[in-house]
């Protein structure tokens, strides 16, 4: 989604935002702006398309000012045109936005009738113009926010500025997080912590329905309820905002690489000491007779993974659902439920709406990327999967690092149902522990990945097929291909293709595989037989023993070979190096794909 910077600094403030928006496109780069205050006018630069371009312009047209407020956009309301682009103006107040004013359609009509006119599509400016039409009315600024705040409906962060007060700034948070920062001399706010990390090193997160009142020598944070208020301070870590390329291309190529290193960190953390030792003793399953897995896109189809292997070795029924059908659902839950939502930003909008909805009917667990997101916070308890920062938009790093982090769950669940005894759970984590040096000998693989996208890339239509927990790799395959390739891809359990989707089949549809030699793999052998009957290519991603053999199919990708109930960690890689390289032969902006923002803290 957007992000959002503000600094009430002792320099000029127009490069500093500049270099903080950078490190904030993941978040959205449809356009982008800058407004400051200087000598007392409210001044300000927007351009559309990447940050690069608002750059050239502010060469051309510098902005001076020691106060200003920044914006990197992902549109909800009205095209990235420059009029929509933020800050947002009216009269002497800017502001910048993140999130969705859902009444803001009433409220334009209104002040319309006021004569206070928008001049953009944007649900956002409405706030500005309210906030101008209470200053209007004598009120200070203060009182001028509190009293716009009041009237919007709706998730969001907000920040202005107030042309002729060149020492002060505030920032609203409802539904869209937000975090200030004060060294004593100056005043910061930002959307996360890698915005604020080279300028200041503790940071406060503003709780929901907080405001904040910030000059240079102070600051002020008030809850909903107007009363006075402290918040945590929270020492932000020296690597946040040290995100580097680090060599590679883009950030999906370093995020792919870096799995073997934090999926083994991430596994030692948790498996290290053991489950009856380690950061898992605390949370006790033995009571739990079932669990509902919530989440968004990639980690949903962790939830999905992590379905068949807390029900095979837990025996604990297990219901998944995407978190925007889950919240609406509102479906019973039943006595002895824990309630899992995976996120890797943790402040996905639908997935935080669905914990909430949970609360107080299901103890609740979060397994999240970022430990001070708003899902951590509000869950009775939360599993950080310690990927690191991940920028590209396309999750890689975090999937993994999710089912890593599942995979641990239900052995733990197995362990307090008396499922498995301790040899075994010591020998299936022993086997877990293997998957980052497997994973490294896939990426030796990746040449031969790359020279099979080069022919993917020509196609319009690519299935992807698997079988238990292999299904929703091939979920997984189809939405990174599509995500950043643009090619449509669907994915489907390989039984079901009989049913419907074999209708699709002929010689220009390249058929993609995941089947490890397991259990299933003959019935997988079946399946395939079928597409290639009617022209279909295939191309097997399987071991040396399943490759073996299957002369018939178009291509062999082969992988090490893994445990069984593991696999899926493994066959997520060729998923993700298929894509990457497929969305390079199309010559497709792989980190940023159009249309796509990372956090997505709107419905
Ligand atoms: C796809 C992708 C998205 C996210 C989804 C949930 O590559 O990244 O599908 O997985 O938007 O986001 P989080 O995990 O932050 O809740």
């Amino acid at each position: 989604m957007c992000g959002i910077v503000g600094i009430l600094g002792t320099h000029q403030v127009s490069p500093i935002i500049l270099e903080a928006l950078r490190r904030l496109e993941y978040r959205g780069y449809d356009s982008a702006g800058i407004a400051t205050i200087h000598d007392g006018h409210l001044d300000r630069r927007r351009a559309t398309g990447k940050l690069i371009n608002l750059s050239d312009h502010l060469v051309h047209d510098p902005l001076p000012g020691t106060s200003g407020i920044g914006h990197t956009r992902w549109a909800t309301h009205g095209k990235p045109t420059v009029t929509n682009a933020h800050p947002h103006r009216a009269g002497p107040v800017a502001v910048v936005h993140n999130g969705i004013i859902e009444n803001f359609a009433e409220l334009r009509e209104e002040l319309r009738g006021q004569n206070y006119g928008a001049e953009s599509d944007t649900d956002t400016e409405t706030v500005a113009l309210l906030c101008q039409m209470n200053l209007d009315r004598g009120m200070s600024p203060e009182d001028a926010v509190q009293a716009t705040l009041n009237r919007l409906d709706g998730a969001f962060a907000l920040a202005f500025l107030f042309e002729g007060e060149n020492d002060l700034m505030i920032a609203a948070r409802r539904g869209s997080p937000l975090a200030i920062a004060h060294d004593g001399t100056q005043a910061f706010v930002g959307s996360d912590a890698i915005a604020l990390a080279p300028l200041c090193d503790r940071l406060m997160y503003l709780d929901e329905g907080d405001w904040a009142v910030l000059t240079r020598d102070s600051y002020r944070i008030r809850n909903a309820d107007g009363a006075e208020v402290t918040r945590p301070m929270v020492r932000i870590a020296e690597t946040a905002g040290r995100v580097e390329k680090g060599g590679h291309k883009h950030w999906m190529s370093k995020e792919i690489h870096e799995q073997p290193a934090v999926l083994d960190a991430s596994l030692s953390h948790y498996l290290a000491d053991g489950l009856t030792e380690g950061p898992l003793s605390e949370i006790d399953l033995s009571g739990v007779r079932r669990v509902v897995m919530v989440a968004c896109g990639t980690a949903y189809y962790a939830c999905h993974v992590a379905k068949y292997w807390i029900e095979q070795l837990a025996r604990i029924p297990v219901e998944i659902d995407v978190a925007s059908e889950y919240r609406y659902r509102e479906p019973p839950i039943e006595d002895g439920t824990l309630a899992i939502f995976v996120s890797q930003s943790g402040e996905t909008a639908d997935t935080l709406a669905a914990l909430r909805y949970c609360k107080n009917q299901a103890r609740t667990l979060a397994v999240v990327n970022v430990p001070t997101s708003s899902i951590a916070r509000e869950a009775d308890a939360a599993l950080p999967i310690l990927a690191g920062a991940e920028i590209g938009v396309a999750s890689t790093k975090a999937f993994t690092c999710q089912l890593a982090v599942l995979a641990c769950v239900a052995l733990k669940a197995a362990a307090d149902k008396n499922r498995l005894g301790p040899e075994q759970i010591t020998a299936e984590g022993e086997a877990l522990r293997r998957l980052p040096a497997l994973i490294s000998t896939a990426l030796r693989g990746e040449h031969d990945l790359e020279a099979l996208s080069r022919n993917l890339s020509e196609a319009t239509d690519i299935l992807f097929l698997g079988r238990g927990a292999m299904y929703p790799l091939a979920l997984e395959g189809a939405l990174k291909l599509k995500e950043i390739s643009y090619i449509h891809a669907e994915g489907y359990a390989s039984g079901e293709l009989k049913h419907g989707p074999i209708a699709l089949i002929d010689e220009s549809v390249p058929v993609i595989v995941f089947a490890p030699s397991d259990a299933l793999f003959g019935k997988t052998v079946s399946n395939m037989q079928e597409v290639m009957a009617r022209g279909g290519r295939v191309v097997l991603v399987s071991d040396r023993e399943g490759l073996a053999g299957q002369s018939e199919v178009w291509a062999k990708v082969e992988m090490p070979h893994a445990p069984d109930l593991w696999a899926p960690l493994l066959y997520a890689v060729p998923a993700q190096l298929l894509a990457y390289h497929t969305a390079i032969a199309k010559g497709t902006d792989v980190d940023q794909p159009r249309n796509l923002a990372k956090s997505v803290t709107v419905e």
